[in-house]
C-alpha cells in the first residue's frame, strides 16, 4: 500500500490545472444505464471512484471503453443482471446512484444496502422515500433493498434535506417515469445541473435544476449522448486553501469561479488575495493568514469536502479560528492526525475551535477519508521536517495525480 511523504515545508508557486469534477461524472456513469444507445464521456479523469462506477455497470451488462484514460465510451444496450453487489457498493457509497436508473429502466433492481462510512452513519432514507412515492415497491432483508416498479408515476417529492444523492437518484428515475416530478428542496450543487444538462442531451426533459424545485417530465425514452463534465471545485478548492495556507501565489486553471464563490470568500477573509478570471483563479499570500470562522451547508454555502482542507489552514492561521460542521456528522476524523502534527484543535459537539501555531511538525499520520487525506497533505506542505502520510488510496479516489500536480508548483513530495 503506497504513502505519501511530503518531505519539507514549501511556498507553493506555478499553475495546475484542474480535472473533472469526481462528483459529476459519478451520477452521470450511472444515467447512461438509462438508455440502450451509446455514450460517450470526454475529459474525463479516471479516478479511483470513477473505475469503480465502471465495474458496476459493467456488472450490470454495460459494455465499457475507457480510451487513452480520457474518453469513456458507456453503451447499456442490454441489462443482464439487476442486483448491485455487497462488494461494489462496500468500495464506494456512490454506487448506490445506480438504484434511480435500475428502476426507471428495467423495473427492478437489488442493491446491497450503502452500510457506515468514516463521515457518519450517512442513511438512504431520502432515495427511497422518493422512489416509494413514485409507487415503487421497496423491500428490505438481509442486508439488501429490493424494487420493483412497472413504471414509476411522477409525483410530488419534498426533501426533508437537498441531499446531492437522493436529488440525483430521483431526477434520474424520473427521467423515465410516467408524468411530471417535482422534487422540492432539492439540491442546488453544480453537479445536479451538470447531471440534468447530461439528461436533458439524452432527451430528458428537465427544468430547474440548480434552484430548490426541480421538474422533470418524464419521457418513454431516452437516446446517447456525450458530455465533458464541469471542472472539480473541491480539487480547485483544495489547490486554493494549499496556495493561501503556504503562503504562495497559484493560478488554479480549468475552474468555474462562482462554483468556488464561499472558499474565495473565506479566504479573502483570512487575508489571501484572491484574483478571478474567466477560467481560471489566482490565489497569493505573502502574509500568514488570520483566523476566520466557517459553517459548511448545502450549496450555495460553504462545502463540507472542504472543511477538512480548510482546517489545515486555519491550524497555521493568525489567532483562534471556529468550524462548525453541519452536514456530516462525525466528520472530525482528520483532527486526532493533525493533532499529531502539533495542532491546538478542541472539539465542541459539532463545532472545531482551532487556535493557530507558526508551523506544524511533521510526523507520521494517516489519511482517514479522501478530503482529510488531502488536509494532511496541505498539512505536510505547512510543517518542519517529513511528514508521511498513510492510507494514500483514500486520496487517490478523490484526486488525479496529486502528488504530480503538487510538485509542479514546487512541493517536494514522493510516492513510496
Ligand atoms: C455528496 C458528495 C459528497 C459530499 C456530499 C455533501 C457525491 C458522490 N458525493 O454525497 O462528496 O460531501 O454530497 O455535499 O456526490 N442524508 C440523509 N438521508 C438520505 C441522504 C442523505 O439523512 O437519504 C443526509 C446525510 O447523512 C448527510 C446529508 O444528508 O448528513 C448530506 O448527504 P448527501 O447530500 O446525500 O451527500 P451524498 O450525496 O452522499
Amino acid at each position: 500500500m503506497s504513502t505519501l511523504i511530503v518531505e519539507s515545508p514549501c511556498r507553493l508557486q506555478g499553475t495546475v490545472n484542474i480535472s473533472c469534477a469526481k462528483n459529476a461524472i459519478l451520477p452521470i456513469i450511472a444515467a447512461t444505464l438509462l438508455t440502450e444507445d451509446r455514450c460517450r464521456l470526454e475529459d474525463i479523469a479516471a479516478l479511483e471512484d470513477v473505475k469503480v462506477m465502471i465495474e458496476v455497470v459493467n456488472s450490470l451488462g454495460a459494455e465499457t471503453n475507457l480510451d487513452g484514460a480520457n474518453t469513456l465510451e458507456i453503451t447499456a444496450k442490454k441489462i443482464e443482471r439487476n442486483e448491485a453487489s455487497y462488494e461494489l457498493i462496500r468500495k464506494m457509497r456512490a454506487s448506490f446512484l445506480i438504484m434511480g436508473p435500475m428502476l426507471a429502466r428495467t423495473g427492478k433492481v437489488k442493491i446491497s444496502l450503502p452500510g457506515g462510512c468514516a463521515i457518519g452513519s450517512r442513511p438512504i432514507d431520502l432515495h427511497l422515500k422518493g422512489f416509494a412515492a413514485m409507487g415503487a415497491n421497496i423491500t428490505l432483508g438481509h442486508g439488501y433493498i429490493e424494487a420493483y416498479a412497472d413504471r414509476l408515476k411522477g409525483e410530488s417529492i419534498y426533501l426533508d434535506f437537498p441531499s446531492v444523492g437522493a436529488t440525483e437518484n430521483i431526477m434520474m428515475a424520473a427521467a423515465l417515469a410516467e408524468g411530471v416530478t417535482t422534487i422540492e428542496n432539492a439540491a442546488e450543487e453544480p453537479e445536479i445541473v451538470d447531471l440534468a444538462n447530461f439528461l436533458n442531451k439524452m432527451g430528458a426533459r428537465v427544468k430547474g435544476a440548480g434552484t430548490d424545485t426541480i421538474k422533470v417530465e418524464g419521457v418513454r425514452e431516452l437516446k446517447g449522448a456525450a458530455h465533458s463534465a464541469i471542472p472539480d471545485r473541491i480539487e480547485a478548492g483544495t489547490f486554493m486553501v494549499a496556495a493561501a495556507a503556504t503562503r504562495g501565489d497559484v493560478l488554479i486553471e480549468g475552474v468555474v469561479p462562482e462554483h468556488v464563490k464561499p472558499i474565495t470568500a473565506k479566504l479573502k477573509e483570512m487575508g489571501a488575495e484572491v484574483n478571478e478570471y474567466e477560467k481560471s483563479i489566482r490565489v497569493n499570500a505573502t502574509e500568514r493568514l488570520k483566523s476566520v470562522d466557517i459553517k459548511t451547508m448545502p450549496y450555495p454555502g460553504f462545502p463540507t469536502d472542504m472543511q477538512s482542507p480548510m482546517m489545515t489552514a486555519m491550524c497555521v492561521a493568525k489567532g483562534t479560528s471556529v468550524i462548525t460542521e453541519t452536514v456530516f456528522e462525525n466528520r472530525f476524523m482528520h483532527i486526532s492526525e493533525l493533532k499529531l502534527m502539533g495542532a491546538k484543535i478542541k472539539v465542541d459537539g459539532r463545532s472545531a475551535i482551532v487556535e493557530g501555531v507558526e508551523r506544524l511538525s511533521g510526523a507520521k499520520v494517516r489519511a482517514t477519508d479522501l478530503r482529510a487525506g488531502a488536509a494532511l497533505i496541505i498539512a505536510g506542505l505547512c510543517s518542519d521536517g517529513p511528514t508521511e502520510i498513510s492510507d494514500v488510496y483514500h486520496i487517490d479516489r478523490g484526486y488525479i495525480n496529486i502528488e504530480e500536480k503538487m510538485k509542479g508548483l514546487g512541493a517536494s513530495i514522493i510516492r513510496v
